[in-house]
């Protein structure tokens, strides 16, 4: 950890974790004992800024709940559109993720599973799948299909990022989620500065040092910048 990053301190007013097993610990959990990001913004923990610049105020919540009619009685989902825009902007999810229209996406745990439709994010950033059915189906008991308290439920969202750093002999950058949503929703980077897909951006020393990519915030000032002792908190993977 820089000196730069450690002067960013309370951004957003949130509180900062160094560590992600700190933030696991005062982050509230769910039934299963996974981190609830949600409770966390609701219990007044966390609160992210919806956009890079402060001040600029989010969407207003869309009060629009859609109702998946169960194929297996008793598992229905509820999706809320409330809690899913307080994090992310409609084009994040429609129409690349899924068609704007009730029953018009043909949604299965195997899809899902395979990284399609609530797949997208659930497993790789927010909440996994395996622990957490009755998270989605709410008919499910909590303890119905896994053991309650299943740690293999911790999602950090770290991605690796190396499509020119180990041809140039860096180490591969490491882009950590969890350290970036306590300071920003999603809406704050996607669709709009990084499409949602690991590999999907092209990122280079020049486009940050425009301020570009990682370089709005990375700046220096929003967030600590590009500097002979920064390069190793982003060059941070340990090898192979
Ligand atoms: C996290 C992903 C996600 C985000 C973000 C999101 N939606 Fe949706 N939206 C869905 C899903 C899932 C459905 C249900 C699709 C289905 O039933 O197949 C849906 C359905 C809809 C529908 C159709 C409702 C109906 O009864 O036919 C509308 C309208 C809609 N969304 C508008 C919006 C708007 C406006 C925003 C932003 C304010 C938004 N959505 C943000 C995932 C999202
Ligand atoms: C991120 C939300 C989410 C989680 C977590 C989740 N499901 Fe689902 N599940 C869905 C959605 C959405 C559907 C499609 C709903 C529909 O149209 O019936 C579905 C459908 C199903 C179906 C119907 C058949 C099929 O395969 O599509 C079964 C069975 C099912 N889920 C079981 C489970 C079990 C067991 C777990 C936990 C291991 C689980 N689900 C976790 C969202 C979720
Ligand atoms: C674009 C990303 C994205 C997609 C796609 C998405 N989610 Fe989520 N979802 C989130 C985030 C972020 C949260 C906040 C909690 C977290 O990060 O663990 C969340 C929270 C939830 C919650 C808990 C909050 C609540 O309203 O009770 C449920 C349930 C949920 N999602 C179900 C679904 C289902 C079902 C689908 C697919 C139809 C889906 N999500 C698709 C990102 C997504
Ligand atoms: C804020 C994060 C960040 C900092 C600080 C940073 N880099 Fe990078 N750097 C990246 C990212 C992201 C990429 C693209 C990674 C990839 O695709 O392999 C990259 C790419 C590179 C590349 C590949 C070629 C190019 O120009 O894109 C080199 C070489 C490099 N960085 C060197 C450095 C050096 C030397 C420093 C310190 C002076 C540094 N970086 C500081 C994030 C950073
Ligand atoms: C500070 C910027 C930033 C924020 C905030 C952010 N992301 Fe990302 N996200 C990224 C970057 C960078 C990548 C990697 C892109 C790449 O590899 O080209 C990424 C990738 C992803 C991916 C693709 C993962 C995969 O395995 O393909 C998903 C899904 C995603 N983000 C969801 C979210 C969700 C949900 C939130 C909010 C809870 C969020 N992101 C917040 C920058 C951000
Ligand atoms: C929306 C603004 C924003 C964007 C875009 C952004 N960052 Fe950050 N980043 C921050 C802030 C603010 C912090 C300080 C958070 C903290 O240390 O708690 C941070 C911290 C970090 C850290 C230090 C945390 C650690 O792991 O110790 C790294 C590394 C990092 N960012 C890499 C990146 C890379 C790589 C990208 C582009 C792929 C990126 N960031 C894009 C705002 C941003």
């Amino acid at each position: 950890m820089s000196r730069a990053a450690d002067q960013h301190e309370g951004q957003a007013g949130t509180p900062h974790y160094k560590s992600y097993e700190a933030l696991s610990q005062a982050l509230p959990k769910d039934a299963m004992g996974n981190p609830d990001w949600d409770a966390a913004v609701r219990d007044g923990l966390l609160d992210p800024l919806p956009a890079i610049d402060p001040g600029v105020p989010g969407e207003p919540p869309l009060l629009l709940d859609v109702l998946f009619a169960p194929k297996v009685a008793g598992l229905q989902v509820v999706f809320s559109h409330e809690t899913h825009t307080y994090w992310l902007s409609c084009d994040s999810c429609h129409p690349s993720i899924t068609a704007m229209q009730a029953g018009a996406n043909p949604i299965t745990m195997e899809k899902i599973y395979n990284g399609e439709y609530c797949g997208r994010c659930h497993g790789t950033v927010a909440f996994e799948v395996e622990s957490a059915c009755s998270r989605c189906h709410e008919g499910v008991a909590i303890n119905a299909i896994q053991p309650a308290g299943n740690d293999a439920g911790e999602v950090l969202g770290d991605i690796v990022i190396d499509r020119h750093s180990s041809t140039n002999y860096q180490p591969a950058v490491v882009f950590r989620h969890w350290k970036h949503r306590m300071h920003f929703r999603c809406s704050a980077c996607h669709p709009r500065v990084f499409e949602m897909r690991a590999g999907a951006n092209e990122i280079t020393m020049d486009a940050l040092l425009t301020g570009e990519s990682c370089g709005r915030c990375h700046d220096g000032l929003r967030a600590f910048g590009v500097a002979f002792e920064t390069c190793s908190d982003c060059h941070s993977h340990g090898g192979p």
